[in-house]
């Protein structure tokens, strides 16, 4: 059997292969309330009949502020709950595993989505004042309000909560999004980070708000529940955010609990040179897991099932996550599959035809 379609456990939870799709924002709530509705309905289920391991639902904030823009997924009530649980239960029947990204934009908030506008939605246009660690803002955006020391546990039960809800809404595991400039990267990069109190300065303090976070997360959800984490392993500028630190955090992530590690790169900051290419975050990614215990997984470029096996049977990395591929092709894990010799007996039999070696 290929590596990429052997299962893998987290905690308790089996996944029934290594591919897995990454968080991709749809920005369909056209309501603006933050309920999945119709396009998830449709969306998220297809990679689970395609194959999918483990598919990681798009950055859904765990407060209003929180959202990229007004059209993001939330799951900080009742209502988007119930919603979520429609999509969990499709997901479910087609036998992959389901987990959330948990996410706070801070001051990348409040922002149209790319075939609505650019730049800040203002207050009277249903947008709102984003927070971050400073009140520096990010290029083309309007400047945030730098969070007070006494609004952070405000911050941290957000995300705690969210945890406890997504639970309730049928997921397996929860990815706290600590990457691409958003809030928790902001507070994690110097760059972003000249904060006085305990929560910057040094690299301890700096990870003090996402370690409160899994600490807090890990005491609310209990010992069952995967807890993921997603970092941008480098900002790309020298004095910035980067892999030694990325490794060193995840560490102290899974001391309190978080228990796989997702390595993107970049987005804190523009103006920066990017080697983007195929498989190009997978250094990073193997940095981090030669540094950790902890399973591992790559993203980025990955678009051929033989690279995929190839990544995993390098050694380091143990799952890989596709992004565009998948949207081009929900079903590409089954191509790849296919690809690779293997007959998955968990294709559906509505599609048995299409694939000659099932
Ligand atoms: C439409 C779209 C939306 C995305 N939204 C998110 C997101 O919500 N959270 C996140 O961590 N990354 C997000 N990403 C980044 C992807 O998860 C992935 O890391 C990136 O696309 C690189 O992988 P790929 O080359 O396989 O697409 C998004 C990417 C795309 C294309």
């Amino acid at each position: 059997m290929s590596k990429l379609f052997s299962p893998i456990k987290l905690r308790n939870t089996e996944v029934r292969n290594r591919l897995w799709i990454a968080p991709m924002c749809q920005y369909s709530c056209e309501n603006r309330d933050g309920v999945p509705g119709d396009w998830h309905l449709v969306h998220y289920p297809a990679f689970s009949a395609g194959g999918a391991g483990l598919i990681i639902v798009e950055a859904t904030a765990v407060s209003p502020e929180g959202r990229i823009s007004p059209w993001d997924t939330g799951i900080w009530n009742d209502h988007q709950v119930q919603a979520w649980k429609r999509v969990t239960d499709l997901v479910h029947q087609r036998g992959a595993k389901i987990a959330v990204q948990l996410a706070h934009a801070g001051r990348k908030a409040s922002t149209y989505r790319e075939w609505s506008g650019h730049g800040s939605v203002k207050p009277e246009d249903g947008g709102w004042q984003s927070v971050s660690s400073n009140s520096e803002a990010f290029p083309g955006y309007d400047a945030p309000r730098e969070l007070a020391t006494n609004e952070i546990p405000d911050v941290i039960e957000a995300f705690v909560t969210a945890a406890k809800n997504s639970v309730a809404a049928g997921f397996d595991a929860v990815e706290i999004h600590a990457a691409h400039g958003y809030l928790l990267h902001q507070f994690l990069s110097p760059l972003t980070n000249q904060r006085s109190d305990e929560y910057g300065g040094s690299l301890e303090n700096r990870a003090r708000l996402l370690m409160e976070i899994v600490q807090g997360m890990r005491a609310a959800v209990g010992p069952e529940l995967p807890i993921m984490v997603r970092f941008s392993a480098t900002d790309y500028r020298e004095g910035g955010w980067d892999k030694e630190q990325t490794a060193q955090v995840a560490r102290w992530s899974h001391e309190l609990g978080a228990d796989f590690f997702d390595i993107s790169s970049g987005g804190l900051i523009t103006g920066v040179q990017i080697p983007v290419g195929p498989g190009y975050q997978v250094p990073l990614a193997e940095f981090v897991a030669e540094h950790n215990g902890s399973p591992v997984g790559a993203v980025g470029q990955i678009t051929d099932a033989h690279q995929a096996e190839a990544i995993l049977e390098a050694g380091q990395i143990s799952v890989i996550l596709i992004g565009r591929a998948a949207l081009r092709d929900p079903h590409w894990p089954a191509a790849a599959a296919a690809a690779l010799g293997e007959n998955l007996d968990y294709l559906p039999n509505q599609y048995k035809r299409a694939w000659p070696s099932f």
